[in-house]
């Protein structure tokens, strides 16, 4: 069994660290995050994820799952080493390096004076960025060369909201290896999982996981397309897709119209790849529609409420889910944050109600009354907007809507089938 070492513990890092504990091997879970290291520490998630806590727990009463503030010293120890902090978005929409950098001086601390670690980029990063930003980290810090040290890259696909089972079993592997001794390396780690897995090199990794988001995006954001032209139509877009579906070349999964998509990944994933393609010469228009549709695909929402509510102004309006999207507590780029502002703007008094969400809102965004209860959220208010598919949403029936002054339900996440929508409310959405 091997001795790991995961530095960032967000969503994937931790559902890295839990696969690889639960496989046997002994995993050093590092972040400079006090807060996250004393409740790993303690055996509790840092952070909301289904089925996160139980196994942290199990896994650090057998001593699996270890803690630790401090990078050189696990690396020290480890065989193998994954990069997974943050790699947000700079304000021009370029990819931001410093967590990784940082990470990787002080991964290089811990390599000094040691042969043959693997160190595996599991963040998202853009084709050259392990040749310019990590490599040279590791080796100013090591004194060691690339080769003394091994090098991966194995872009993580996990969804948050499923992101336990996504990593215990994953889809399929992508390694991206500097060498045949370093994919060796990292396959025999993941031996024991039964999924497609392609070695290839490291830009190529790098590249893929880019290509994957840059895709799923745009199939939501052409969803979102056919679904606001339809309206205008007066068509049903639900219908368009089933039949458009039925094509074996189309799979229907993304393909769902809503508010637009959010989140840690899909948003900066995109912004990273039209910069870079700008950066070498080539204006990427269908990824930067694809953004621009998504930028004001909320206001699809906003003008159905106003369609019945106009004006908005003193009215009270209830957002029923403030994540990104059901099964999460990450409000990065949430549609909640878009809706709220303008809803602000026009007047509007908001009141915000999530499951798991809502501290993470609070501290993203001020000027929104936050429920402790769906019911609370819903009391005395003249709409609701639902922007994220909790399935706590779906179980909301005329009994809860009774408790609105007018129920009138905006849904921006496809909450019922046209035959389950509960009776009694004035029920719009979008496409
Ligand atoms: N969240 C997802 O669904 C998802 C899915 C696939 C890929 N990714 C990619 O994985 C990477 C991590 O994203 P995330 O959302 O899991 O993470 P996150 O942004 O939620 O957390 C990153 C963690 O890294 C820690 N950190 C920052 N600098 C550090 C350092 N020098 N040493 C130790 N820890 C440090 C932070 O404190 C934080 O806890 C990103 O590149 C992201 O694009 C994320």
């Amino acid at each position: 069994m091997a001795r790991i070492a995961v530095i960032g513990m967000g969503y994937t890092g931790l559902g890295t660290s839990i696969a690889l504990a639960k496989r046997g091997h002994t995993v050093t879970c590092v972040d400079t995050n006090p807060e996250k290291v004393t409740l790993l520490s303690k055996g509790r998630s840092p952070l909301f994820e289904p089925g996160f806590s139980g196994e942290i727990a199990a896994l650090s009463r057998r001593h699996r799952l270890i803690a630790s503030i401090d990078t050189p010293a696990p690396v020290r120890d480890a065989d193998i080493i994954f990069l997974s902090v943050g790699t947000p978005s700079q304000p021009d929409g370029s990819l931001d390096t410093t967590q990784l950098g940082a990470a990787c001086l002080s991964v290089g601390e811990g390599l000094r004076g040691r042969r043959r670690q693997l160190v595996v980029v599991k963040s998202t990063v853009v084709p050259g960025t392990t040749e310019s930003v990590v490599i040279p980290a590791l080796e100013s810090k090591s004194s060691l060369h690339a080769g003394d040290f091994g090098v991966c890259v194995n872009p993580e696909f996990l969804r948050e909201g499923h992101a336990l089972e996504d990593s215990l079993r994953p889809s399929h592997i992508v390694i991206g290896e500097r060498d045949r001794a370093s994919g060796n390396a990292l396959l025999r780690i993941y031996a024991g999982f039964a999924c497609p897995k392609v070695r290839t090199s490291v830009r190529i990794a790098e590249a893929v996981k880019y290509a994957t988001n840059a895709f799923l995006a745009t199939k939501v954001t052409f969803a979102n397309e056919l679904a606001n032209i339809c309206t205008r139509l007066g068509l049903d877009v639900d219908e368009v897709l089933r039949g458009m579906s039925l094509d074996p070349r189309i799979n229907p999964r993304h393909l769902v119209p809503g508010v637009g998509f959010g989140g840690s990944c899909f948003p900066k994933d995109l912004r990273a790849l039209v910069s870079l393609s700008r950066g070498v010469g080539y204006e990427p228009f269908l990824l930067t529609t694809t953004l621009s549709v998504n930028e004001r695909q909320h206001m699809e929402a906003v003008r159905l409420l106003e369609n019945e509510l106009r004006p908005l102004s003193g009215k009270r309006v209830a957002i029923l889910g403030l994540a990104f999207k059901g099964g999460t507590d990450d409000v990065r780029e949430s549609k909640a944050l878009a809706v709220a502002s303008e809803l602000l703007l026009r007047g509007a008094h908001v009141v915000g109600y999530d499951p798991k969400a809502a501290a993470n809102f609070t501290k993203a965004f001020r000027g929104v009354e936050i429920a402790a209860t769906v019911e609370d959220a819903l009391r005395g208010s003249d709409a609701c907007i639902i922007q994220a598919a909790w399935p706590e949403f779906s179980r909301l029936g005329p009994k809860q809507f009774a408790l609105m002054q007018t129920p009138i339900v905006i849904d921006g996440r496809r909450t019922w089938t046209p035959r389950r929508v509960p009776k009694g409310i004035r029920y719009r959405r979008i496409g």
